[in-house]
């Protein structure tokens, strides 16, 4: 169903990945190319927006070049052409996620939108008062704010499953959870403050025993794994372009046909109309009926792109190498004194979230940012999962396939001088 719970690999340093050529996959990403204050970009901030390969670039300057017109609607070539790119991106998406038909991949800006349409449609139509949505303590707000509005309206309850002191889901504790009156069961299928991953495949084994809809926030999970949503049986699986190698502004909400033919639409106008009078409007098909004005064609299009970089490479051998990247990484940094790792558990994707005893998070990302570190410090949108490990924010640390052992060396002295400033 995806590769993120697979063994981790040892860290020997001649562990081959026949795939991978990291000097060559680096040079595809011109970003990386270039000096910030004065030193080498070490780009670890992949769990907020991953790099974009040049071919992802270029297709969506391809596009704005020879093809851009609007899709599905142009009685002339231009739009044939788009209309055309941007339905065989869906197609590449639905392979890429074995989703039954196409029809099931809907275009939205992103896994925020992706949530909220299914708050807004299939939310409003079936949750009502005093009915329960499970989340879970390690989620981002987008997977907790659109079910608490809808809870409000309807009256309805949010239930939260328990994790434990190193991040993990607490899956006893969800078991106890689930009642009759559980309605939807929405979790991350990766933790992106502290890179865990959660047993999605027992979660939605186990909310559906109990006759409940289950949700997957996918963002995370989907730069480091391919995923088969009919594997995992989930009802909605939603994810973003932008964290996967592809551009921002673009991403997608997966559900089950039977649940999107069901639900009513969201926004309206453009596609997502069949015929428009004053005395009574009909609604489009799906996908189209949750697809409403001009979409974003160059960003589906980028999204196919990666989908078609990512798949030069064996996804096993990029999850074993950011393996030993995270292996590596946590070794080195459990070296400096006074410095926790949250969420040190086994079954995490290659994202470390620490704090530095004596040192404010912020002064440490300004100070390695002088010395041309790029990463995350705070919240990271997860306000109630610091509250939870009573912390405020952590200073966060994300890796994708083109970082190298070598950034990190050069992270951990860079990191090293910035704590010798502050304590
Ligand atoms: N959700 C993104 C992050 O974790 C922005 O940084």
């Amino acid at each position: 169903m995806s590769n993120l719970n697979k063994q981790a690999p040892d860290n020997h340093p001649t562990r081959h990945f026949r795939s991978l050529d990291i000097e060559k996959i680096r040079a595809d990403f011109p970003i990386l190319a270039q000096k910030v204050n004065g030193h080498e970009l070490i780009y670890f901030d992949n769990a907020a927006t991953s790099q974009k390969p040049l071919s992802v670039i270029k297709a969506v300057d391809t596009y704005y070049q020879s093809s851009n017109s609007n899709v599905h609607r142009g009685a002339h070539y231009l739009s044939d052409q788009a209309t055309q790119q941007f339905e065989q991106a869906r197609q590449k998406v639905q392979a890429y996620i074995n989703a039954a038909n196409r029809e099931e991949v809907i275009w939205t800006r992103g896994t925020t939108e992706a949530i909220n349409l299914v708050a807004q449609t299939w939310g409003r139509q079936n949750i009502k008062a005093d009915d329960e949505i499970i989340l879970s303590s390690l989620e981002h707000h987008s997977n907790i704010v659109p079910w608490q509005m809808l809870a409000e309206e309807k009256k309805a309850h949010i239930r939260v499953i328990n994790i434990d002191a190193d991040g993990q889901l607490d899956l006893s504790h969800f078991e106890s959870l689930l009642c009759d009156k559980t309605k939807l069961v929405s979790v991350g299928h990766v933790s992106n403050a502290l890179g865990v991953t959660n047993p999605i495949q027992d979660i939605i084994k186990l909310a559906h025993q109990q006759g409940a809809k289950v949700l997957i926030d996918g963002a995370q999970a989907m730069a480091h794994s391919s995923v088969d949503v009919q594997q995992l049986d989930c009802d909605f699986y939603a994810f973003s372009g932008h964290k996967m190698f592809a551009p921002m502004g673009i991403g997608v909400l997966y559900g089950k046909s039977e649940l999107l033919n069901s639900m009513p639409p969201w926004q309206g106008g453009g596609e997502m109309i069949e015929k428009v009078s004053f005395d009574k409007t009909t609604f489009n098909q799906i996908p189209y009926k949750f697809e409403a004005g001009t979409p974003n064609v160059s960003g589906a299009i980028g999204i196919a792109t990666a989908i078609d970089y990512l798949a030069q490479f064996n996804s096993d051998d990029i999850a074993a190498y950011e393996q030993q990247l995270l292996n590596y990484a946590t070794q080195a940094l459990l070296k400096i004194e006074g410095l926790v790792i949250e969420g040190n558990c086994p079954n995490k994707v290659a994202v470390i979230s620490f704090n530095i005893v004596g040192c404010h998070g912020q002064d440490l990302g300004m100070l390695l940012d002088q010395q041309g570190v790029a990463l995350r410090t705070g919240h990271h949108c997860a306000m109630p999962l610091m509250q939870c490990l009573g912390i405020n924010g952590t200073v966060r640390v994300s890796f994708s396939f083109y970082n190298n052992q070598q950034e990190i060396d050069q992270f951990v002295q860079a990191l090293i001088k910035a704590k010798s400033m502050l304590v």
